[in-house]
């Protein structure tokens, strides 16, 4: 296995982003899910007083009682947390990777690194979600076992993304309106593909386990979409591989992309939007896969269910609370339109999930090594360094199918590049370690981690001097970095 020259970053150093996570984002997404389970037993106990059938209740008191347990553990766990307690083995529960998550945690206690402030950020982060799915998955209540506790979190932002879905929408109805310029004229299709990464890039800032609690004002804000917004970006686009990328995507005739998908709701909206675009109005492709996560991850990754309710949302429309644009009716008939089309790529598998699209939450019950082959590695804890091992039949698929894979956020390029302390000016195709030539990568990350390569040293150093490790943690910087296939021999 890949062995990078570089340690990750310390925990303990209290400059590094890793130890804000422990100390203090971490117990606030924790307190989330308290209280949102308190709150859906208050529902429970409300529904109880009505006159509702017995074998209901006898649910409803299961649920309640279950769920009770769950916020005793998670309490528990908050209380470890601050005082650096031993990570526990995660408890078998019947769903994948158990085993390796605590084989890893074995070998880190050899090394004393087994504590909430020793263990390396990007297993510990990646073992918090994995177990707290763990508590679910094991509940004696099923509605817990199929219970994504971000959910409701990841509805209400979407929600609070009205204005600047309806403004895509119309984006989208305008740039149909020059399909035939568009068709004729390769520079101008090349201007709207810049148009379309960006705003797919900046979708990425709206990440709800940083914006630990967002008021509907700070989404506006991040959301702000068109070229002027863009324009006021691009100063914080650190790398820029887009001439690159878009000349690779001219070589392909009615190609795949696949998406690595990072978090749902407007993010999401924004990758169907690029990808209709590449179907739409491109000659170089013709079909786009979606990577989700199997299990609740990050707070906002996309699961399967994520992906329906996207379009189910989109399709309802009294969904969005009403705006007062001018232009809401309008907008209102560009957004159906754009949704029925996307439906209708899903229906002939233009667009299509990397698992059934009908995949509950956990891959139990469903033909299981598939689901689990095609879409289990995103939530192992490691690096993407050698994925040709560990997952052997999503990376030849990728290698033999995908004309372009695109890594969408954060978490997706810290498992790139491993999370190491890479020199910020290391070339992006050493930091990516064996996986740079395995087929055509593109990331497209807002800065939200210490990790950084490929950028101009002196840039780094400087912001560096400024800003101390800001820049490469508020979510305010962004990079898009592309590495080609190896072409074949
Ligand atoms: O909490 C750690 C972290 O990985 C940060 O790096 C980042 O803020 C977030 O979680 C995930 O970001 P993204 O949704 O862009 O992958
Ligand atoms: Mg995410």
């Amino acid at each position: 296995m890949f062995k990078a020259p570089y340690p990750p970053y310390d925990p303990t150093d209290k400059n590094c982003f890793s130890y804000e996570t422990v100390y203090k984002r971490w117990p606030i997404i924790l307190t989330g899910i308290i209280d949102h389970l308190h709150r859906l037993n208050h529902d429970c106990a409300m529904e109880m007083q009505q006159d509702i059938a017995d074998d209901k209740r006898a649910e409803l008191d299961v649920r309640v009682q279950a769920s009770k347990d769950i916020i005793g553990t998670i309490s528990k766990l908050k209380y470890q947390m601050a005082r650096d307690h031993k990570l526990e083995l995660i408890p078998s529960d019947n769903e994948p990777f158990v085993e390796l998550y605590n084989t890893e945690l074995a070998e880190l206690s050899q090394s004393n690194k087994d504590t909430w402030f020793t263990a390396p950020w990007l297993y510990a982060e990646c073992y918090l979600y994995r177990l707290l799915r763990s508590w679910f998955t094991t509940s004696p209540s099923m509605f817990w076992q199929s219970f994504d506790p971000f959910f409701g979190q990841k509805m209400d932002t979407l929600k609070s993304s009205g204005d600047a879905i309806y403004q895509l929408a119309t984006t989208l109805h305008e740039v149909s309106e020059e399909k035939d310029t568009l068709e004729s004229d390769p520079d101008k299709l090349g201007v709207l593909f810049k148009e379309m990464v960006q705003m797919c890039l900046w979708g990425n800032a709206t990440d709800l386990s940083l914006l630990t609690n967002p008021s509907h004002a700070d989404i506006q804000d991040l959301q702000s979409v068109g070229r002027d917004a863009q324009e006021k970006r691009k100063d914080f686009i650190l790398r820029d591989d887009q001439d690159t990328v878009w000349a690779h995507l001219k070589t392909l005739k009615g190609g795949r992309v696949d998406f690595a998908l990072d978090n749902a709701g407007y993010e999401l909206f924004t990758d169907f939007v690029f990808a209709d675009f590449l179907v739409t109005y491109t000659p170089y492709v013709s079909r786009v896969v979606f990577h989700p996560k199997l299990i609740p991850w990050f707070v906002s990754d996309v699961t399967p269910p994520d992906f329906r309710a996207l379009i189910e949302s989109l399709s309802d429309p009294s969904f969005f609370p009403p705006s007062n644009r001018e232009t809401a009716e309008q907008s209102k008939a560009h957004v159906e339109a754009m949704v029925s089309r996307w439906k209708r790529y899903i229906d002939e598998g233009k667009f299509a999930l990397s698992v059934p699209a009908d995949t509950p939450l956990g891959p139990r019950g469903v033909t299981e090594g598939d689901v689990v082959k095609k879409g289990g590695f995103w939530t192992q804890p490691y690096a993407y360094w050698d994925m040709k091992e560990r997952a052997t039949e999503l990376w030849e698929e990728l290698a033999k199918e995908s004309g372009l894979v695109i890594f969408k956020g954060d978490l997706h390029y810290r498992k790139l590049t491993g999370d190491v302390r890479w020199p910020a000016f290391t070339p992006w195709e050493t930091a990516i370690g064996p996986l740079a030539g395995s087929f055509p990568i593109l990331s497209l990350r807002t800065s939200k981690a210490d990790v950084v390569a490929g950028v101009n040293g002196e840039v780094a150093d400087k912001l560096d001097q400024e800003q101390g490790n800001k820049w490469r943690v508020n979510g305010k910087y962004a990079l898009i970095s592309f590495c080609p296939a190896k072409k074949q021999t």
